[in-house]
């Protein structure tokens, strides 16, 4: 007999206390609803083809449990978060800062509930990024957008590693979501990884899990990263930063596709497609004994470099005005486009940050503006002023009048009326000016 084929539950955790007509909203539409306390402490139990997604309810919850949240979202890493925040403005303290930093998006309460389900949708779907169209969820029409999106259409179907290059914030890890999305893994797990954020002691139980009593504190069998993806891709981040006994590792699952969890030698068969990008330049890294360059070689093999946000042309207006519409569904604004002189510093600026910087400018104008269109100010790209320190001025100020004064007394041959004429100021301050500047007539004339 056939194996029923089993669906995964699709649940939100929703960390504080759901209204009714927000439990009801979700339950309609197929999600189960989890309250927890956001005080409590819970194992959240699921299977690994489960959807779960977390859902910080900050609309009432006591500063105190921040970092209790912060905790608790560390356990469960792989979870998607999203947060609702009580109705702005309020000034973010750093602590709830850096717990936001790891949600996947924030609705500003009242609580859009169509917007949020529809969130939820487009994440049970596998993101928008796995919509058919997984390529355009990078906005932009720039001929170096249109090269990236054509090799990465041309890639997903191919069964080999991509390595995504680009500076920072050029929407590397988009890239790989819409690899997956476009691959014929895209109704199977994409789990990302940052490789340089975590311990180094903790990378290969991370990666590859770890047996029971493995080392200290290993109480239980753990699934690694390639086990939990099995079907599906395996995004590492910042590849550059994983230690070298890990890179070996990396290169078995490349070569034979095997693992071997932490504290066993039995190797076991992995499906899994890695993607993993840098923003450094790894052929370096090789040459410095940092980086194998075994594991460079299989890894190189499909190359997807990110263009600079600076060489994107007009993409920069397009995805400005997109993360203000983005915005503008998810919070209440005035803001609803940009003035020209905005659009003008827009075009012009440098993006070191690219994409992402880009991103938060437009989020934290449209936040900060008190018209309905966005000005340079609040982009807060300004040109910067040319701070002269206050002695050089005085000291530019003074040499600029001693210049002046001589001119005038040279135009004139010396004679101080008619430099005082020229000048527009009387006799006597011509002699005042004269001493100032230690300038001797006698021996000038
Ligand atoms: N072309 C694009 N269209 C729409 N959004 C984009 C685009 N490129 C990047 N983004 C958004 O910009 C942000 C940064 O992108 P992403 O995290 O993929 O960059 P990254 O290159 O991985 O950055 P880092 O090097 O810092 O890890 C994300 O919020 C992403 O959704
Ligand atoms: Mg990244």
């Amino acid at each position: 007999m056939a194996a029923v084929p089993e669906f995964p539950a699709r649940c939100v955790i929703w960390f504080g206390q759901p209204h009714a007509a927000e439990r009801a909203a979700l339950a309609a539409e197929g999600w189960q609803v989890r309250g927890v306390a956001s005080d409590a402490c819970v194992a959240i139990g699921m299977r690994g083809s489960d959807l779960v997604v977390g859902l910080l309810d900050l609309r009432g919850a006591a500063p105190g449990n921040v970092e209790h949240l912060q905790a608790l979202l560390e356990q469960h890493r792989h979870m998607r978060v999203l947060a609702i925040l009580p109705p702005g403005p309020y000034p973010t303290p750093p602590p709830l800062q850096s717990l936001l930093a790891g949600c996947v998006e924030t609705f500003t309460a009242p609580l859009d509930l169509s917007s949020l389900v529809q969130r939820l949708q487009h994440l049970a779907d596998g993101d928008e990024t796995r919509s058919p169209a997984g390529a355009q969820a990078l906005v932009g029409n720039s001929a170096v957008l249109q090269v990236a999106r054509a090799a990465l259409r041309k890639f997903a179907p191919v069964e080999l590693p991509v390595l995504v290059t680009g500076e920072t914030g050029t929407g590397k890890e988009l890239a790989a979501q819409a690899l997956h999305a476009l691959s014929p893994r895209h109704a199977r797990p994409f789990l990302a990884v940052n490789c340089g954020a975590i311990p180094a002691a903790l990378v290969q139980s991370e990666l590859f899990g770890h047996e029971r009593g493995a080392f200290t504190g290993a109480a239980t069998r753990r699934l690694g990263l390639f086990e939990t993806a099995s079907g599906g891709t395996v995004f590492l981040d910042e590849i550059g930063d994983l230690p070298l006994d890990a890179q070996t590792n990396l290169l078995r699952v490349l070569q034979e596709g095997t693992i071997e969890r932490v504290g066993s030698n039995h190797p076991l068969a992995v499906d899994v497609r890695v993607v993993a990008a840098t923003h450094i330049d790894l052929e370096q890294a090789v040459e410095r004994g940092q980086f194998r360059r075994d594991l460079f070689y299989r890894l190189n093999v499909l190359r997807l470099p990110m263009p600079a946000l600076r060489d994107r042309g007009s993409d920069i207006l397009l995805l400005a005005e997109h993360f203000l519409a983005s915005f503008r569904r998810r919070h209440v604004t005035r803001a609803r486009g940009f003035t020209t002189e905005a659009a003008q510093a827009l075009l012009r600026f440098n993006w070191p940050g690219n994409v992402r910087e880009l991103l938060n400018r437009v989020q934290r104008a449209a936040i900060v503006s008190e018209a309905e269109l966005i000005n340079v100010a609040d982009l807060e790209l300004l040109p910067p002023q040319v701070e002269m320190p206050q002695r050089l001025l005085h000291d530019a100020r003074q040499a600029a009048e001693r210049d002046a004064l001589l001119q005038a007394l040279r135009d004139n041959a010396f004679n101080i009326t008619a430099c005082a004429r020229t000048m527009q100021v009387s006799r006597v301050t011509v002699y005042r000016l004269c001493r100032k500047h230690q300038l001797a007539l006698p021996e000038l004339r």
